[in-house]
This record gives structure tokens, sequence and C-alpha cells, in this order.
């Protein structure tokens, strides 16, 4: 980036661009003014509103809460929310923004989430109140996993759900662990069932780029593997009961 007399900071956004109508997609460049503590979302509101109202992208908290303006930026799933301009822009002061991969493409940064909402339904996840006392361990783990903000980066980051549309995916093998974990009104059963499938949890290769992109620290990896040990633990006991 180079810094104007004004103290901004010159930088070129190239954007991917969609809309259903209008043929192939392309990538858009344009130049932007920025200032040093301004994000990716906010270069992103300038062209929409100074030079290019057709722009789309979803946005709402513009605090990391509501999880709707994860993209990839510069190629690495993110919040643009989050993100200021002058930890991304590079080679010449150049921010790429592209839709996450593996969703249906809506419009230009839109994709459609339909799909991952209902997995995640189907894994039962529910937010519960923790109405008695946990002990401090296992409340921070709980924790961590109700902080899952619902973004969908982990699945944009994933090679597994790049390939195979009918994997449950990171965030909704998370939510089934978590509902094994806190399992009031939950029917831990089903959702191990649900994890335990052709396109579950032993379809995921442990090498954990789902959990590196996680804005909340779910670490949605390390509850893949919880799953696949407790799901391993059930067959082997389910094993030597009948044996015995
Ligand atoms: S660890 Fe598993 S779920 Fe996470 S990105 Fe890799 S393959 Fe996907
Ligand atoms: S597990 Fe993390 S990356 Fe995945 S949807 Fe939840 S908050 Fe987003
Ligand atoms: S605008 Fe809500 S998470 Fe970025």
């Amino acid at each position: 980036m180079t810094q104007g007399r004004s103290g901004k900071w010159q930088v070129t956004f190239r954007v991917f661009r969609y809309k259903r109508d209008a043929g192939l997609a392309r990538y858009d460049t344009f130049p932007l003014e920025i200032g040093p503590d301004e994000t990716v979302l906010d270069g992103l509101e300038k062209i929409w509103a100074f030079q290019d109202r057709s722009l789309a992208f979803r946005h709402a908290c513009h605090h990391a809460s509501c999880g709707t303006c994860g993209m990839r930026i510069n190629g690495v799933e993110k919040l643009a929310c989050i993100v200021p301009v002058h930890e991304v822009a590079r080679d010449g002061g150049t921010v790429l923004c592209e839709p996450l991969r593996s969703f249906p493409l809506v419009s230009d940064l839109v994709v459609d989430v339909g799909q991952f909402f209902r997995r995640l339904e189907e894994a039962n996840f529910e937010i519960i109140r923790i109405a008695e006392p946990l002990p401090q361990a296992q409340e921070e783990a709980l924790t961590r996993f109700e902080n899952c903000i619902e973004c969908g980066l982990c699945v944009s980051a994933c090679p597994v759900a790049a390939s195979d549309e009918l994997y449950l995916g990171p965030a909704t093998l998370a939510a089934s662990w978590r509902m094994k974990e806190e399992p009031r009104s939950a029917n831990v059963p089903r959702v191990l069932a649900n994890a335990d499938q052709e396109h579950g949890c032993w379809r995921c290769h442990a090498a954990f780029e789902c959990s590196e992109v996680c804005p909340s620290n779910v670490d949605p990896a390390a509850a893949i593997m919880a799953l696949r040990r407790e799901l391993l633990k059930r067959k082997l006991f389910r094993r030597s009961d009948n044996a015995g």
C-alpha cells in the first residue's frame, strides 16, 4: 500500500463478480482510498456507496458476531468486518475478495447458506441455557462450541466439503459433539448416528484447515476427532458385550 498525502492508503480491491442472468463470472477492480483502521468490509461498503451499487455482499453486526460477512480475502477464509485492510493488502496494495467455496453462488460475494443451516438442524444444535453450575473445565469446553457464529468459513476451507457435497462438514460435526457433551434436550443416539454415516465424521482427513480459519476458536477438527473416539469406543464396547 502507498500512503497518500491525506494520511489515507491507496489500494485496489479486486472483487469476484457474478450475476445469474449476466453470463460468466469475472473480476472487477476498484481503486480505493482507505484509512489505516478501516476493514475490508468498510472498503466494500465504500465501493457500494460510491462506485457500484450493484455489488452484492452480506453483513449485519460489523463485530464478528452475526457470521454473515464471511468470504475469502486474498485466498483465505475470513470475516471481512474484522480484517483491517492493512493486514491483507500486498503486492502493490491489492485486496482480492471472493465468495466462500462449497456453497451455491447467489450473486457476487453472496452464497446460499440454506443447506448449511439445515445440516445444523439435523445435528439437533440448540442453544441451551446452563441452569445448573458446571465444573469450570466443562463449562469452558462447552462455551467454545456455543461460540460458533455459523459463519461457514470452516466449510469453505474444508477440502472434503469441496469434493463431497453431502459431507456434513466441520460446523455440523462440531455441533454434534457439543450436543453429545451437553445432551439436555438432545437425542444423543440420533445425533451420533447422524455423525456416524458415510458422509459424516469418518470422511474428515484431519488436516485441521477448518480450525485454522475459525474466527471463534471453536476448533471443529478437534471436535471431530473426539466424535470419532466416542463412536469407536461405543462400537468396541458393543462388540465386547456381544462377545460376552
Ligand atoms: S479437519 Fe476435517 S473437517 Fe476440518 S477441514 Fe480438514 S477434512 Fe475438513
Ligand atoms: S465452527 Fe467456526 S468457522 Fe465453522 S461455522 Fe462455527 S464459527 Fe464459523
Ligand atoms: S458483519 Fe457480522 S460477523 Fe461480520
